[in-house]
Order: C-alpha cells, then structure tokens, then sequence
C-alpha cells in the first residue's frame, strides 16, 4: 500500500494529519476504517436543535484538525480483545468533543483568529458565540460518556476538572518560591496532558485490554500527552507559516512563557542580553514581537526544547514494555516519535 517499504503514508493510509507512520497495513486498514467511523459519529453528535447552534458547532468539526486523541484511543483498543466495539468508537468521540470544546475556550483566551486554517469562532461570530458553543460541546461529550457508564463519566469530569485547572494555571504566576519550569510543566500536564492519557486509558479500558497494559498505556499517555504540547509550544515559535492552521507567535504575543522562553531566560550569557530584555516585556506590539521571535529562533534554547522532548519520547516508549512485541506496539512507538519531532 505505499511505495517506501514498510511506511504507510497518510494520504495512502488515510491516516490523519500527525502522519502516523504504521508499518502493518492490516492495523492500517482497521484504524482507518474505525477512523471513519467516528467522523460520521462526531458529525451528528454536534447536531443541535438550534441550526445555529449546530453550524456554530460543526464549524471547527468541519475545518480539519489532527484527530490525535480518537487515533490514540482506538490504538490502545488494539491492545485487547475488544478493539471494534462500539464503546471505542464512542471513547473517541468523547475525547474529541471534549478537545473540540477546549479550542472554542481556548481561542477566546488567546484572543486567536485562525483555528484549524479556519476563522476561529469569537473572530467569525464572537466571545459569546465561542464560550457557548464550547460548552455546548463539552456538554454533548458529556451526554455520550453516560453511554459508557458511571467510571468513565467520572474519568471525563476529572480530566475536564484537569484539563481547566491547566488553563487558569497558565494564567497566573508561579507560585511564590515555584520554579518556572514546575510550574509550566503542571500547566502543561493539567491542559493538554490530561486529556491525552484519557485517550489512551478510554481506549485501553472499552478495548479490554488487562490492568497492567491499561495502567501502563495511561502513564504512557501522560507523557506522551504533555510532550505533545510541548513540541506545540516549539512549533508555536518556530513555524514560519501558519501551515499548522494557526498563527505562530501567538504564546510570545499573549505572555505565555513556554520551554524554549523558559530555557532561553535562564542563560547567563550577555550576548543574550537583549533576547532576556524582550521576554520580560509586553510582546504585542508587532516590532517587538518579530524581534523576539528571529533571536528565540536563532537560540540554542530551540534545540534544547527539542531534546527535552525527544528525551520524554523515549521515557514514554519504555512504558510500552508492559505490552507484547509487535505492530501495535510499533505503532505506539512511532505515535510518540512522531508527536515528539512533529511539523504541524
Ligand atoms: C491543539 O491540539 C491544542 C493543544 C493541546 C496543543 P491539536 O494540535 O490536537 O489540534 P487539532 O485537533 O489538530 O486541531
Ligand atoms: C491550549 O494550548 C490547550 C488546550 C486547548 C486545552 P495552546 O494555547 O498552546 O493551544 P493552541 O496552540 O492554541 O492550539
Ligand atoms: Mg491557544
Ligand atoms: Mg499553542
């Protein structure tokens, strides 16, 4: 099915954007087939009985996005029996609703206007419009997980209670005597982390897999799930183009310190003198903004991000030694490589 052995294109594959490479074309077919599944699933779940709830809603829905967090799920459903019920399929969904809600969230806090290469939703209607929305969805996530029972409702609330947490955090300053970095961490671990480790957990709970490899698959998830948003705080500095669907620079622009500022703060070096002076000051206005990011850029600060995150990548992969050798366990391996080294 693709023409370098062994490495199942995204466009051949069908796989979504994070071009999971899958080296058995079987599992390929299976993920792209329950993949589809939760499309049409994901379409009517953000019917409401309001039309414009409904096109507010499937606005985002419509417009892309990697759908990492469904691909995890029905990966870890691969590690038993069970990995095309319909409560995996369902498992997605929830975790996708429940992202999708976030970005809604997210985009008036960032004051973003492009989302998923779309207008984001408070730039194409406003604040109101996108707060609602997202709690709309999060609210149809949450009538879905009733489906799945009382465990993982509780699961979903706690993640969301996590996932929320992360987002204030962010907002505030460390605490007093906090390091910067533990606190970004928790940040990062609480608004992206969270709801990624659900994924892997949701998927190897309903995919029946044993305690262990669900216990394994959730720490793997955690890790996994923080890096991912780690390399998205790299990309959110290093990208030239909005190729990710998002406008790069926007943590510079909004104040969030993230790794790469972290690392770059904490040189001694005077040549960097002027790079320290910029990220103490107010990034919005658009010189000072384009300063920071060519010296950001040019930092060593970028590359020791990178390796931090790569580093997590193999911490993530030695987790997966709970579960037997082969493809499934491959893929799991490439998910986090990918996720560590990734372009959009
Ligand atoms: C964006 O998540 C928000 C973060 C947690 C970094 P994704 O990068 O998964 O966004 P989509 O779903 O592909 O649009
Ligand atoms: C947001 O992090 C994470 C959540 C949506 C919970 P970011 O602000 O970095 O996400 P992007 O870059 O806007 O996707
Ligand atoms: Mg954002
Ligand atoms: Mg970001």
């Amino acid at each position: 099915m693709n023409a370098d052995p062994g490495v199942s294109r995204p466009e051949e594959s069908g796989l979504p954007g994070l071009a999971l490479p899958v080296l058995d074309d079987d599992l390929a077919a299976r993920l792209q087939s329950r993949l589809e599944r939760v499309e049409r699933a994901l379409e009517g779940h953000v019917v409401s009985r309001a039309p414009f709830v409904t096109e507010a809603a499937s606005h985002l829905l419509a417009a892309g996005g990697k759908r990492v967090r469904p691909l995890l799920v029905l990966l870890a459903a691969e590690c038993g029996p069970t990995p095309d019920s319909d409560e995996v399929v369902t498992a997605a969904c929830v975790v996708e609703l429940t992202h999708l809600a976030s970005l809604y969230h997210d985009d008036v806090m960032d004051e973003a206007a492009l989302r998923r290469g779309a207008d984001s939703a408070n730039a194409r209607w406003d604040n109101h419009v996108a707060i609602l929305t997202g709690d709309f969805l999060f609210s149809k996530s949450s009538e879905l997980t009733a489906d799945l029972g009382a465990d993982a409702v509780r699961i979903q609330a706690e993640t969301f209670t996590a996932l929320v947490e992360g987002q204030i955090l962010e907002t505030l300053q460390p605490g007093p005597g906090q390091d910067p970095l533990r606190h970004y961490l928790d940040v990062v671990a609480g608004k992206t982390g969270s709801l990624i480790a659900t994924s892997a957990r949701y998927g190897a709970i309903f995919g029946g897999a044993s305690g262990d490899v669900q216990a394994a698959l959730t720490a793997y998830g955690e890790i996994v799930g923080s890096a991912f948003q780690l390399s998205d705080d790299i990309l959110d500095i290093a990208s030239e183009s909005d190729e990710s669907g998002k406008t790069p620079g926007t943590d510079l622009r909004e104040g969030v310190p993230t790794l790469p500022v972290l690392m770059a703060r904490a040189s001694t070096d005077p040549a960097d003198a002027r790079l320290r002076e910029l990220l103490g000051a107010d990034l919005t206005d658009d010189a000072l903004h384009a300063e920071t990011l060519t010296l950001l850029r040019a930092h060593p600060a970028m590359d020791e991000a990178r390796a931090y995150v790569v580093d997590q990548a193999g911490r993530a992969k030695q987790l997966l030694s709970a579960l037997p050798e082969g493809p499934v366990r491959q893929a799991l391996e490439a998910f986090a490589d990918v996720i560590a080294v990734r372009s959009t």
